[in-house]
């Protein structure tokens, strides 16, 4: 083995500092680049291992038929949309599909694993055994506990307080897609008239760069809300609180980025008082996390009249009622409503027969 020192020994003597030079040359490359991933979120390869391709395919590899009324549009999958989801069932599966066959880059995060050799799979599918590469249901997505323990990520959801649910999951996922600009988080009681009212809502905020696109905002000093945490933090002072309404909500990655800080900070034990589950309600922390940061948040336009997100779960009478208003963006119906279960021939007709 040749030794470093006679390898010095050959370069002419004129030359001899540039192995010095290369050498603090590549310590400062070294450094400059550690140092620009230190600001970046440490990624885990195992927790994105969905395919590229665009999959309109089934587990046996076979295209998948998209219903008629449908139509594709590559633009759409600009947006990176995420269902947030107890399970898959089958009016959820509906939903997914007409989303995933505009073009949409759509996901469903659920509260377990997907399993593709169930017989009860919520999708129409036969149970499978081996499974296409670029089959859609790689867009089911799970992230374990051990992982969501990990991140400090816990209690996003309040109704009913669930400390490891299908939300905490997706917010965790999205931290490693370090490519998002924007995503949007849907809660599976979301339906509509027809797959358009949908990809329009989306295409009317592709070059806004608002961190909190949500349904409403409650104010600091608003009293009629009663989410707002019971006790102190150090970290989220009284005078930031801001609550945010998000059954249909758009996050940045920016808000990502500075939740992924917070939930460290917190996790770290870095705190003078132990943090009470209110804080990691997500319509609580998300708001406030953004006041803190002096992000952008805003409600939905003015002009967008077609969307009714409030509470309850809605029968069919009042669907009806609100499709006549022009709502044509409805939450919550948590159920195969007659959204789900009919073509857009078949609702308009139900529209318009008044009794
Ligand atoms: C998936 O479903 C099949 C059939 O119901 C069952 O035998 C299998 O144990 C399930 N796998 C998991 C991981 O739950
Ligand atoms: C919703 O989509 C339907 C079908 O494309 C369309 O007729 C209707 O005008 C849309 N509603 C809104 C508010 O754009
Ligand atoms: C809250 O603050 C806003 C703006 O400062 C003010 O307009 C509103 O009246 C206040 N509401 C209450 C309940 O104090
Ligand atoms: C607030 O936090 C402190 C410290 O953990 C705890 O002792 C107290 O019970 C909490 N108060 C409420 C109202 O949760
Ligand atoms: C449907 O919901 C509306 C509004 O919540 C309610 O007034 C009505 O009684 C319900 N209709 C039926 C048939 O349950």
């Amino acid at each position: 083995m040749v030794k470093l020192r006679n390898l010095l020994q050959l370069i002419p003597r004129r030359y001899s500092y540039y192995p010095y030079f290369i050498c603090f040359l590549c310590s400062l490359i070294f450094l400059v680049y550690h140092y620009d991933h230190i600001e970046k979120l440490e990624v885990e390869k195992s927790i994105i291992d969905s395919s590229n391709d665009f999959d309109l395919y089934d587990d046996d590899d076979m295209l998948f038929n998209c219903p008629s009324e449908i139509q594709f549009n590559i633009k759409n999958r600009q947006h990176l949309t995420i269902i947030i989801a107890p399970k898959l069932v089958p009016f959820l599966w509906k939903n997914f599909r007409a989303l995933l066959c505009t073009g949409v880059d759509v996901y469903i995060m659920f509260n377990e694993v997907f399993n593709i050799s169930s017989s009860s799979r919520g999708d129409n599918f036969p149970a499978c055994i081996k499974r296409s590469t670029r089959s859609y249901t790689h867009r089911f997505l799970f992230v374990t506990n051990e992982k969501l323990e990990k991140y400090g990520v816990s209690y996003m959801t309040k109704y009913p307080t669930i400390k490891y649910s299908s939300l905490d999951r997706a917010i965790v996922w999205l931290y490693h897609r370090k490519s998002l600009t924007t995503v949007w988080l849907m809660n599976y009681g979301v339906q509509w008239y027809h797959i358009n009212n949908i990809t329009y809502l989306f295409d009317i905020y592709t070059s806004d760069t608002t961190d909190i696109l949500c349904e409403g905002i409650v104010e600091t000093n608003s009293t009629r809300w009663k989410q707002w945490p019971q006790n102190q933090s150090d970290i989220f002072p009284k005078s930031y609180w801001i609550g945010t309404f998000n059954p249909l909500v758009r996050y940045s990655r920016r808000l990502l980025f500075h939740h992924y800080k917070y939930m460290q900070l917190i996790h770290k034990n870095r705190l003078h008082y132990e943090i009470d589950t209110n804080f990691r309600f997500h319509e609580f922390i998300m708001g406030t996390i953004a006041n803190i940061e002096q992000l952008s948040i805003a409600v939905f336009n003015q002009k967008i009249d077609f969307l009714h997100l409030s509470l309850g779960d809605y029968n069919t009478t009042f669907i009806l009622f609100l499709l006549r208003q022009g709502k044509h963006i409805i939450h919550p119906i948590r159920y195969d409503s007659i959204l789900t279960k009919y073509s857009i021939n078949h609702i308009v007709k139900l529209i318009n027969n008044n009794n």
